[in-house]
Order: structure tokens, then sequence, then C-alpha cells
């Protein structure tokens, strides 16, 4: 790391940065924990800051504490070696005045599997920034993950803005950065191209082979069990080691291994936490059913089941992320925790964010849940919806609610819920049976039953969500009988719990809490009691 002029140790203690704690891990910002509520917008907005002008206070009407933006290679370094600050300068400034934090996107040699965002220098020149091949002798639209001008050129620019960022944001406005977006190899399971070609019939590298024998069983099982049915080599070329999943554990280890040069160089100028984003491998084995193969999506991106290869290749990467668009949100966040990998959600469907953001934060201690494009003013499709029903309701309820969570965050004694079932469901808290009751059947259209139960003190309860009753029972065959002594609705104000109405009668009727019949997301405080 770089030795800084004028910077105290308090001041980089009050970086951003990642704790972990046992297997929890907790984003500090200012030295205090931070869950970033976010929205990422549109591809385009951060271009224009006249733009944003208009979308800073549309995200900050809608509780989001942080937003996603985008900073564009094209237009960072115009031409080679001279760098254009004036978008980042205005996207800290837009943030600051509204009360927002950053994210910002280093949109570099990849942009969903391909190279859209490279400056119009790099685009021109193949020769020097050689594309990867589907097919040999065939381009594509991505520069190859083997191009060494260009990961050079691009962990220029990157350390660059993150020099930038350590002079000019003393105020911690930017809070992470995702490093590219959606990187990997589309049209093929890898690149046919002459430098590709070459790397593929090296051998794989020894240290690749100990480091994944070295996590035995916890290695994921995909790749497990290509490398058994392999032979378990510890030593041979790609195919010779991996098998079937050769081509895509070859990619992730260059595309990973280009990456981390790319955040080395941007983490000696300024060590915020940095992470990478995976386009998934819907329907792929291990998501869901068979479908997808690699190179119908980005092959050798940061997939759950290439994880593990990634945190070989990358280990200045801190986190893999999940761009979650499809249905099976709860498989996909338990998908990408695996290992210790802390959640972060850069992108998700505006549409069910409401619902989905309880359960990333309560279930999964996401650092970061955001859906993507909702500063979009016109939804034209289902897929870019841009109608949020209940997310700014979820936002501010969980703004107030935090403070008081931090702590328990990533234990046993929040429980995360999400509709997935048509009628019921009980798990254990504090040594409880719980039962939630949902009001209605899964249907199209219909929106789910959504929250969370925190136990916070001595039988003291924090429920919030809509769509659902709770009932609290003994452990079977206990003497002991539980019932409700106070249940309330109400708010936080700071960290003190402001009363509204007091639930007894039809309310609590036969030791339910109710929080059915509710548009929109609310919360209660419940203080239970036992007796025989
Ligand atoms: C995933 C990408 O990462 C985003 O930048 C955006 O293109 C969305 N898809 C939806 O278009």
């Amino acid at each position: 790391m770089k030795k800084e002029k004028n910077v105290t140790s308090g001041a980089i203690k009050r970086r951003p940065r990642l704790e972990r704690i046992g297997n929890r891990v907790r984003l500090l910002v200012d030295g205090k924990p931070f869950v970033a509520l976010g929205a990422e917008v549109q591809n385009s907005s951060a271009s224009d800051l006249g733009h944003m002008a208009g979308v800073w206070p549309r995200l900050a009407a809608m509780h989001c504490n942080t937003v996603l933006v985008p900073v564009y290679w094209e237009l960072f370094e115009p031409d080679e070696g001279r760098y254009d600050f004036s978008l980042v300068r205005g996207l800290l400034a837009g943030a600051r005045a509204n009360g927002l934090r950053l994210i910002l996107l280093w949109f570099g040699t990849w942009k969903n599997g391909q190279s859209a965002y490279t400056p119009a220098w790099v685009k021109q020149d193949l020769r020097r920034f050689p594309r990867g091949q589907p097919e040999p002798g065939r381009n594509s639209r991505a520069v190859s993950a083997f191009c060494e001008a260009c990961c050079a050129a691009d962990a220029r620019a990157f350390a660059s803005l993150m020099h930038y960022l350590c002079v000019h944001d003393r105020a911690h406005t930017v809070i992470m950065v995702q490093v590219e977006n959606e990187p990997g190899f589309l049209g093929a399971a890898r690149d046919h191209g002459v430098p590709a070609e070459k790397a593929f019939a090296v051998p794989v590298p020894a240290g690749l082979v100990e480091k994944m024998a070295d996590l035995g069983a916890s290695l994921h099982p995909e790749v497990r069990g290509s490398w058994k049915n392999a032979g378990s080599r510890m030593a041979g070329t790609w195919t010779e080691v991996f098998g079937a999943m050769a081509d895509e554990v070859f990619m992730a280890w260059h595309v990973a291994g280009y990456i981390e040069r790319v955040a080395c160089a941007g983490k000696t100028e300024y060590p915020l936490p940095m992470f990478v984003n995976a386009w998934l491998n819907y329907g792929s084995a291990g998501a869901a059913s068979g479908g997808q193969q690699p190179g119908d999506y980005p092959s050798g991106g940061p997939v759950a089941r290439m994880h593990d290869i990634w945190r070989i290749a990358a280990p200045s990467i801190d986190a893999l992320a999940s761009d979650i668009y499809s249905p099976g949100f709860k498989p996909i966040c338990l998908d990408f925790v695996r290992n210790g990998n802390p959640l972060i959600i850069p992108e998700a469907h505006a549409h069910t964010a409401a619902a989905n953001v309880f359960w990333a934060v309560a279930a999964h201690n996401a650092l970061c849940f955001a859906p993507f494009g909702v500063d979009r003013p016109h939804p034209w499709s289902m897929f870019f919806h841009s109608d949020t029903p209940g997310m700014a309701e979820s936002y501010k309820l969980l703004t107030g609610l935090l403070p008081i969570l931090a702590p328990h965050l990533g234990t046993e004694r929040i429980r995360g819920i999400l509709q997935t079932v048509d009628k019921s469901e009980t798990f254990a808290l504090d040594g409880f049976g719980v039962t939630i009751e949902y009001e209605t059947p899964l249907k199209d259209g219909i929106q789910p039953g959504y929250g969370l139960i925190a136990a916070v003190g001595q039988r003291e309860y924090y429920i919030a969500g809509r769509g659902f009753t709770v009932r609290f029972d003994p452990p079977a065959g206990s003497p002991t009988q539980v019932d409700i002594l106070s249940a309330e609705d109400g708010r936080f104000h700071g960290t003190k719990w402001v009363r509204a109405r007091r639930l007894n009668g039809d309310d609590t009727n036969d030791k339910i809490i109710r929080l059915q019949f509710e548009e929109l997301p609310v919360l209660r405080r419940v203080v239970l009691y036992t007796h025989t």
C-alpha cells in the first residue's frame, strides 16, 4: 500500500471497510455497521449530471441510502492517459447534496460480457487490443481476457479513479466499488483466439489445484464432481484435470486473474471494499434445472460454481455478487453465501424489491440490496419494470429498524420471511416454535407475504412485513405456555421506539400477531411471557 500524505490513522479507520467476525461479515462506514439499501440507475443515467440532478431526489425520497452508478471507461479516459474526472466529481457532489452514499460500478473491459464501454482508442485498435474469439478467426465484441495491453490500460485507469477518490472523497461518499460488470466470455464456453489457445495448451497452474485440494469437501460440488470424474489429477492440461468443466474453469481462472490485476492496482491507491457481479447461469445445474451452457451466460464469470476458482485467482476481490432477475431468489442467495461469501445484490428485479430486500438482509445479512433501473420514468416491459410497489415503504421501515437489528444481523436471532409456500411454515427462534401463516396462496400478480422477525431482547421481538400472521409456541412437550404480554404498532425515532396503536382483542386473539390485510409493510413490537 502506498504511504499517504496527510491521512491520520483515525481517518483510515473511518474508511469504508469490511469486517469479519467469525463467519459474519459487516460493512463499516464511518466506523459503524451499514447496510446499503440501494438502487442501481440505468446504464446511461450517470453520463449526464443534468439527468442525475432529477434522479437523486427521487431516489432519496424512496428511502435509498446508496445509489449504484456506473463510471464509464470510455468517458473517463477519452484519450489514452488523459483522465476526465468531471463526471465522478459531479456524482460525488450530487450524492452528498442528497444525503446519499455511492457504490461506483467500473464499466471497464467488461460490461455484460462485452467491451462496449472501452474507449474508442481501445475499440478501434484490434491489433493492440485483440478480441476474444468464439471460434478461431471470428472476433467477438469483447476484448480478449488474454490481452495484456488491455489489462494494463484498464488497471491504470482504474487506479487513477481510486486515487481520485482517495484524495477527493474524505467524506466517504463512495463506500464500495464494483470492478467491471458481469465479466466473462459470451458466444462459446471459452475464447479460441491465438493467445487463449496458447494459454489453454499450458498445464493447469499447480497453485490452483493445490488450493482446490485444500478446500476438500467445501469445494463447490460441481467443480469437485467434474475434477473427480476426470480422475482427481493434481497436474495436467485443463481438459485432463477438469474434464467437462475445463473450458469454464479455464476462463474463470483467466478472467479472475485479469480482474485481480485491475482491482489490485485500484486498492494500492485506495483500498475500498471491492466486488464483482455475476450474470447468472439461469437454469444450469446448481441453479435450477438443466438449461444454459457457459457462453450462453458469460463463461468464467463469478457464478456460484466458479466462486472457489475466483477466490483463489482474485484475492483482492472481497465479494462475488449476484444480479438476480429470475424467480428462485432464495436458492440463488443460498448459492452465493457458500464458504463465507458476503451477500451483495447490486441488481435485482425492481418489481419484487419490497419483499426480497427483507429476505436478503434478514436471512443472509446482505451488505447491499439494489433493484436495477428504478430511475426509469416509463416502464416498458416486465423485465425493466420500474414500478416498485412497497419498495419505498420497505426501505423506510428497514432504515428505522436497522440500527436495532445491527448487533443481531447474521445471527440466529433474526429470521427472514419470504413466502414460497401457499399456506404456512414453522421455524425455531429464541427457544420457541414460530408458525407463519400466509394470508393468500402464492399467485402471479399477488404480492407474497414477506418480512422478518428479530429477537432483540428478553422475550422482546420486532416483527415487520405484510401478508402473514405469527404464532409463538413453546417447544413440543414443554409444560410451559407462552402468551402475548404486549403488542404495539410503532416506529423508531433514532433508537427510541415510538408507540402507535396498542394491539389487543381481535388483533391478538388466539395469541396470533396479525400482519395480514396490510397493503404495505408494518412494524410491530411484541413482548411475550411464559407461565405454566
Ligand atoms: C445486467 C447488467 O449488469 C446491467 O448493467 C443492465 O444491463 C441489466 N442487465 C439490465 O439491462
